[in-house]
C-alpha cells in the first residue's frame, strides 16, 4: 500500500494514509438510484459507528438496500452524499484509489482466468514470498502445491 492516496476533487489534493485512522466509518446523506426516472433505494442514509477491532453486520429484508451500500463503497453505482473511513470521504477518491482501500469477500467465489498469482495479485504488486503467506494465512496452502500451481493457468469459474 502506498503512503499516500490522492483526492481526486477540484483540488487534487493528496493526503496522507494516516487520515483513515480515526477509526470511524461515517455515512452521511447517501442517497442511491439507479436512473433518474425510478425511486431512491437508499435515501439520506446517515449513521456513523466505531470500525477499531469491529465486525459490523448491515442487517435488512431483500430488496432493502444492503447490496446498493457496498456497490456505493465500491463506486459501482453513483451515490450522493458521503463515506467517510476516518477523514476520508471515500466518494471524493479515484475510484481506482477508494477500490484499493477495500477488501471483498463475494457470496459466490470466483476466480477470473488466469493463474493463481493472477487472480491472488491481478496488478503484479507483490512477491511471491508476501502471496505465500497470504495463502498460509487463509489455510489454503495445504490443499495447493504451491509452488507449481502459482503460474499454472485456470481458466474462468
Ligand atoms: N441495477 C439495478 N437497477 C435497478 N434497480 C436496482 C438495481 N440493483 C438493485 N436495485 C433495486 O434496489 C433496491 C435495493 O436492492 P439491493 O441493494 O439489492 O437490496 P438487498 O441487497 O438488501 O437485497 C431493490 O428495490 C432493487 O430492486
Ligand atoms: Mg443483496
Amino acid at each position: 500500500m502506498e503512503d499516500k492516496i490522492h483526492i481526486a476533487n477540484q483540488n487534487a489534493k493528496i493526503i496522507p494514509y494516516n487520515s483513515l485512522e480515526n477509526n470511524k466509518i461515517k455515512v452521511n446523506n447517501l442517497s442511491v438510484r439507479y436512473r433518474e426516472d425510478l425511486p431512491y433505494v437508499l435515501h439520506n442514509v446517515s449513521f456513523e459507528c466505531d470500525i477499531e477491532n469491529a465486525k459490523i453486520a448491515i442487517v435488512g429484508r431483500t430488496g432493502s438496500g444492503k447490496s446498493s451500500f457496498l456497490l456505493s463503497m465500491l463506486r459501482m453505482n453513483q451515490p450522493t452524499g458521503s463515506i467517510k473511513i476516518g477523514d476520508v470521504d471515500l466518494l471524493d477518491l479515484d475510484v481506482e484509489d477508494s477500490r484499493s482501500l477495500l477488501a471483498y469477500i463475494p457470496q459466490e467465489p470466483f476466480l477470473i482466468e488466469g493463474s493463481l498469482r493472477d487472480n491472488l495479485d491481478p496488478f503484479g504488486k507483490y512477491s511471491d514470498e508476501r502471496l505465500i503467506e497470504v495463502l498460509k494465512d487463509s489455510k489454503l496452502q495445504e490443499s495447493l502445491n504451491i509452488k507449481e500451481e502459482m503460474d499454472k493457468k485456470k481458466s474462468e469459474n
